[in-house]
């Protein structure tokens, strides 16, 4: 079905059958969406209701957005990263579905923004983001638009940081419901989908044996737990860095040798950053490294490994493989950059599996339903899932999967609710 008057900017409509059929294959492993789909197909709690979304442009985000439509909402998307579109599902929203889409992988940065700036053009009433990159776009350049918006969700921990800072400073003019503080959110996706998807991504674009390797995972939150559980589980010795002494000790006692990432640049094989911040490895860590030592960056902007200065200290630079670029020191050593430094997950291979983005996306699906439903708008600022929502996703889950769980007894709950009975 051709859609010649939709404003979308895609690669190529012509990549749309693939994109179809990719969707809904990622369908099969999303049971809770499906099922909040076919409850919003009924309901239509989101009649008319303008949606500008900033995600990756992906099989699962497309399940997400097509929920939302059927829902009722008017759903325009752009991308979270210049390098996680996967054109085939661009093509296929716009071709297919008749969903705007502003994405093509591998895009400028002037370009992101433009496309940004074409999703916000939209004129939300409600937008989702991955990052903040179309919150902060919209507060600075787009302002005259707030007024119209009834509130936002967040995706990841990079956005919710960013909108906490926006908070604290009072700077952020609307609700937002931080998806990625969700139990059902960032223990699976950001553990076990980042564990997956990151050693699935270095692997497509090396084809590394990772058994004897060892591995250097800078930063222990969830997502970094789950990279480091996996590298183990393929045969790497793993050496985990930190800055909080909590997370480094929980490392300590989970079995990973743990130290500063001056010792650690000189010992590794791999290197994987996962922690939200700037030049966690810095010149000189670069300049200490292995003859071949391969870099990845997991974590959401590609500030982490220190770009500029690795490609200041190179005398020359070729890309030898798909993903994968060989910078040669003066002194003839060479190191790898996988991905340009983006999030490795979805730069070299398709991110999260299905299975898990179907829980952080049936939040935000309840998020956004949440924000409409209510009479009261709620004042600016960060807010968690709701509590039964988050529990809400845990048991269609559960359901999905077939398990069956244990309910308190009356006698139980009357037990956990009293004080007197003790020794
Ligand atoms: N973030 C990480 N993996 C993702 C995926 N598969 N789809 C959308 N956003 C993601």
């Amino acid at each position: 079905m051709a859609r010649p008057t939709l404003d979308y900017h895609v690669k190529d409509l012509a990549l749309a059958p693939e994109g179809v059929m990719r969707i809904e294959w990622a369908a099969r492993e999303m049971p809770v969406i499906g099922l909040i789909r076919q409850r919003f197909a009924r309901e239509r709690p989101l009649e008319g209701i303008r949606i500008s979304a900033c995600l990756h442009i992906t099989t699962e985000t497309a399940n997400l957005a097509l929920c939302l439509r059927d829902g009722g909402a008017q759903v325009a998307l752009c991308a979270s990263n210049p390098l996680s579109t996967q054109d085939d599902v661009a093509a296929a929203l716009v071709q297919e579905y008749g969903i705007p889409v502003f994405a093509v992988r591998g895009e400028d940065n002037a370009t992101y923004y433009r496309h940004i700036h074409q999703a916000l053009a939209h004129g939300p009433q409600i937008t989702l983001d991955d990052g903040a990159d179309l919150v902060t776009t919209l507060h600075k350049e787009r302002q005259e638009l707030i007024a119209g918006v009834l509130g936002g969700t967040e995706e990841t921990t990079t956005g919710v940081i960013r909108l906490r800072a926006m908070a604290r400073e009072g700077a952020l003019r609307y609700p937002i419901i931080a998806v990625n503080e969700a139990q059902t959110k960032h223990l699976f996706d950001n553990r076990y989908g980042t564990g997956q998807s990151t050693i699935d991504g270095i692997t497509r674009a090396t084809n590394i044996l990772w058994a004897g390797k060892t591995v250097v995972v800078a930063g222990y939150g969830w997502c970094g737990r789950g990279v480091a559980l996996r590298a183990r589980g393929l045969g790497a010795k793993v050496i985990v860095t930190e800055v909080d002494p909590v997370r480094a000790l929980e490392a300590a006692m989970d079995g990973y040798q743990v130290m500063p990432m001056a010792e650690a640049a000189a010992i590794g094989d791999i290197f994987i950053t996962l922690t939200g911040d700037v030049n966690v490895i810095d010149r000189p860590h670069l300049e200490a490294m292995k003859d071949g030592a391969i870099l990845a960056n997991s974590g959401h902007f590609n500030v982490e490994i220190n770009i500029p200065a690795l490609e200041e200290m190179s005398e020359a630079k070729r890309r030898i493989r798909p993903s994968v670029d060989e910078y040669r020191l003066p002194d003839g050593r060479r190191l790898y950059l996988l991905g340009e430094g983006r999030l490795i997950n979805l730069a070299a291979a398709e991110g999260h599996p299905a299975s898990v983005m179907d829980m952080s996306f049936a939040n935000q699906a309840l998020s956004v339903e949440y924000l409409v439903r209510r009479r009261e708008k709620l004042a600016p600022g960060v807010y968690d899932v709701p509590r039964e929502l988050d529990e809400q996703v845990a048991r269609l889950k559960l359901a999905s999967m077939g398990i069956r769980i244990d309910e308190l007894t009356e006698e139980q709950q009357r037990y956990l609710s009293s004080w007197e009975e003790g020794t």
